[in-house]
């Protein structure tokens, strides 16, 4: 292949992504170069575009098809796959070159994965794509890390593949080594929390308010439009309309109650409990979508323990609506606030150098969790950068306190009526507890030393106590 017919990028991987992905940056005036297995989505993708796209399932021949430096993106999954692509590249790339995963892989293979390759004189660098399918055809959002002097190298090309929001990209570079996978993994936590979030405001809609599926859908209609709006809210709103061809229900009333996760939010918890973060209105999302893959055991218990759903629990829905709107911003604020403060605890043990305002910043387009109210996250960091937890921005502070009366009442009428929400009463129960100077964990330090002779400190005395407590009752 000529010089001047070579490719500027190169693509490992054209299932959805992947694809999208090239056809983005074909749209933004690049010749790109595609590799897969299956030479059926080769000659596909091919088609699209012969002048701008080449198709390859010889790594050799992709490999050749690229301009110096290689720019080259896997899109594969996350796993073992990620580390047979490597080690395929190696033999054909050039030191130099440019290895950029773009999966949802584990931070802790990125960071082996980059110390491997930064040993051998490659480049590398963990990016999380978010934004899905349309997202990464017209504009996702990116979390590159790594390898900083590489990442300027790709930066121009996605700069321009990127989504914008007010005229800046919706990418940036993240921080050293997997900083890049690590904070797409805690976008994906803070996804879990919001989409369960929802869910719960659909059981208390659909159960405690009796509401039909039209009203469901003018709810979040409603609640999209407002300070509430978010991409996940918005295609609930489209979710509560669709219905196929011929059909008089909705779609929703015919899918099973069990869902299905890749893994990315039970890594976040892993991750948060390894550094003794507290997370649980991801924690909680994480279990009651493992307790939904329980249907049968549920079915049992539902017989044995029939539930007391059947009252409508409101007289005026609309004020009860505007009440659980507040109730919604509450919870939602704490489970950004949560993602948060994990990136801020990470960044203190993993020395990523993250920057917590330019993370909420790309994070307001693109990917699945932009929303109105990451600009005032964006805000609150920028005001200070060193803002070590959303609930003590002035702004986010004065909007919490007002929901309270919202999530209080949230709170204590699924608890009184058994509808289960377990998201929403963790989000109170962490606020009560976060703004508790005094916990009972005194007790706790007694309990330890009692049973277990683990020691307490005492208040105002330096170093650690024992006390036979069984003897000294005597
Ligand atoms: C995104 C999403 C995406 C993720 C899916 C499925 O940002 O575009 O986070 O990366 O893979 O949402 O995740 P689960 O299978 O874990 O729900």
């Amino acid at each position: 292949m000529k010089e001047e017919n070579k490719s500027a990028f190169g693509m490992i991987g054209l299932g959805t992504m992947g694809s999208n992905l090239l056809l983005n940056i074909v749209d933004n005036g690049y010749t790109c170069s595609g590799y897969d297995i299956s030479p059926d989505k080769v000659v596909a993708l091919n088609l699209l575009n012969p002048d701008a796209i080449h198709g390859f399932t010889d790594m050799k021949e992709f490999v050749m098809s690229l301009n110096s430096p290689k720019i080259v993106m896997m899109l594969v999954p996350a796993g073992p796959i990620v580390d047979s692509v490597i080690e395929e590249l190696l033999a054909v790339l050039d030191k130099g070159d440019i290895i950029i995963d773009g999966g949802n892989s584990h931070f802790v293979d990125t960071d082996r994965r980059f110390k491997y390759l930064e040993e051998k004189g490659f480049h590398f660098i963990g990016m999380g794509v978010s934004g899905g399918e349309e997202g990464a055809r017209k504009g996702p959002s990116m979390m590159p890390g790594g390898d900083k002097d590489a990442y300027k190298v790709v930066k121009p090309i996605l700069t321009k593949i990127a989504a914008q929001v007010n005229g800046d990209p919706t990418v940036a570079y993240m921080g050293e080594r997997s900083a890049g996978h690590f904070v797409k993994m805690v976008h994906n936590g803070i996804e879990y929390a919001l989409m369960q979030l929802i869910s719960e405001t659909y059981e208390v809609l659909k159960h405690g308010l009796k509401l039909s599926d039209p009203e469901m859908h003018e709810v979040y209609k409603k609640w999209n439009d407002g300070r509430l709006q978010s991409y996940l809210l918005e295609i609930t709103r489209d979710i509560f309309a669709f219905k196929n061809d011929g059909e008089d229900h909705l779609l929703l009333n015919d899918i099973k109650d069990e869902a299905k996760a890749k893994g990315t939010g039970k890594w976040t918890s892993q991750a948060a409990m390894d550094l003794n973060l507290p997370i649980p209105i991801i924690d909680i999302s994480v279990s009651m979508r493992d307790l939904s893959k329980y249907k049968e055991l549920r079915t049992k218990a539902s017989e044995v323990f029939p539930n007391a759903k059947a009252e409508k629990y409101s007289d005026d829905n609309e004020k009860y609506i505007a009440s659980m709107e507040e109730a919604f911003y509450f919870a939602m604020v704490s489970a950004y606030a949560q993602g948060m403060h994990l990136l801020f605890r990470a960044n203190e043990d993993y020395k990523y150098n993250l920057d917590l305002g330019m993370i909420a910043k790309i994070w307001r387009g693109g990917c699945i969790i932009r929303s109105e109210f990451l600009e005032d996250t964006y805000a609150a960091y920028k005001k200070n950068p060193e803002l070590q937890h959303l609930f003590l921005d002035d702004k986010i502070h004065k909007s919490l306190v007002k929901s309270i009366p919202g999530i209080r009442t949230f709170v204590s009428d699924v608890a009184k009526h058994g509808i289960a929400a377990p998201a929403f009463s963790v989000s109170l129960g962490y606020f009560d507890n976060f703004r508790t100077e005094n916990m009972p964990a005194n007790l706790i330090q007694a309990q330890r030393d009692f049973f277990g002779a683990h020691t307490y400190e005492l208040k105002g005395k330096n170093g650690v106590f024992h006390t036979d407590w069984e003897a000294d009752n005597i």
